[in-house]
């Protein structure tokens, strides 16, 4: 590595003495904590061998060491981080952004669905670092505070029978008072999907693309949750959603918003954002005889994005369920 460029190395044992002194001089710099961290009592034996199971992450710049963190697998489908550290001498966040980056791509390349870690609850900054990176408070063990954060995906959706199947796969995890908040063009397939929605969970049909009615409500036919399914299309903005009061539903029904983006998301602190984008799609017509909104090819696959946002998403094993082959 040359210049001023971070080197993230996938930890082994052999690191165990450059991290443990990382570890050491980094949690030994912070403000006195009751009860003083275990961090300090770790050894280069300790440090290997939590190495040796799990691995963890380096972060070099021209060859000298600038931060760590240990990896923890004793959770299913988690990735745990231990012992994140950052050189006191440097505290600079690209540090800590750049070994996070790499660490949630190693979750990803391991199969996880999300990532969890205790943070100190004295430590405001440490708190704010990981809330803005959108890792939620799921839980709070004195003096620790749990985040966690659910990892997004994407996947190809070749036919509506597959779009119908990965909506049927997301209905086993969703409960009364979620909402899924569905963006793509005109002819995308966000009906297609709610329609798949509706029929795993067994509510009363048929689910159309709704032409007048702006909101219907079905009902379940299996005593579980209602389906709300909304299309904000011809809605001018966050104001007229409010208007139809879905606030008195949402807590007893699986909510869906076609057209959602940028409105919905204000009916609860916790929602899916499922994009259906449709490969080779023409995004620009030169002649200008076709703009965003037009009606799609028909045949073309799809590729669905879920992104997680918020704390009821923590912990939910989206990926595992959504990309199983
Ligand atoms: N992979 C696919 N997923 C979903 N729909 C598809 C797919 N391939 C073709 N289609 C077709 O595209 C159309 C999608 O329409 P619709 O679900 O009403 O879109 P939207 O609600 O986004 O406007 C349907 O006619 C559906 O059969
Ligand atoms: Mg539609």
């Amino acid at each position: 590595m040359t210049g001023n460029a971070l080197n993230v190395i996938d930890a082994g044992p052999e690191h165990a003495g450059v991290i443990v002194d990382i570890i050491h001089r980094s949690f030994g710099a912070r403000p006195k904590l009751e009860p003083p961290s275990k961090a300090l009592d770790e050894t280069v034996e300790s440090v290997a061998e939590q190495l040796a199971n799990a691995g963890g992450l380096l972060v070099e710049r021209r060859g000298l060491p600038m931060g760590a963190m240990l990896f923890d697998e004793s959770r299913p489908g988690q990735l745990g981080l231990r012992r994140v550290c950052v050189d006191p001498d440097i505290q600079a966040r690209g540090v800590a952004s750049a070994m996070l980056g790499v660490a949630e791509d190693t979750a990803e390349e391991r199969g996880k669905d999300g990532i969890w870690l205790d943070v100190r609850e004295e430590l405001p900054d440490t708190v704010q670092f990981w809330s803005r990176r959108l890792y939620h408070p799921v839980g709070r063990d004195e003096p620790f505070i749990e985040f966690g954060k659910t990892l997004w995906l994407a996947r190809e959706v070749p036919t509506p029978g597959e779009m119908h199947t990965l909506a049927a796969r997301l209905a086993t995890l969703l409960k009364p008072g979620d909402l899924l908040v569905l963006s793509g063009d005109l002819g995308a397939g966000k009906t297609t999907f709610t329609q798949g929605l509706g029929e795993a969970l067994g509510v009363r049909g048929p689910i159309t693309s709704p032409t007048f009615v702006i909101a219907r409500t079905h009902p379940s036919l299996v005593d579980g949750p209602p389906l709300v399914h909304v299309d904000a299309y011809r809605l001018g903005d966050a104001a007229e959603l409010d208007d139809i009061d879905l606030d008195a539903t949402t807590d007893e029904a699986v909510t869906v918003v076609e057209w959602g983006e940028g409105m919905a998301e204000q009916l609860a602190d916790s929602w899916l954002h499922i994009r259906i984008e449709v490969r080779g799609a023409r995004p620009i017509d030169p002649l200008g005889t076709s703009h965003e909104g037009d009606l799609v090819d028909e045949a073309e696959p799809r590729v669905v994005t879920v992104k997680p946002h918020g704390p009821r998403w923590v912990g939910v094993p989206l990926r595992s369920t959504l990309l199983a082959p």
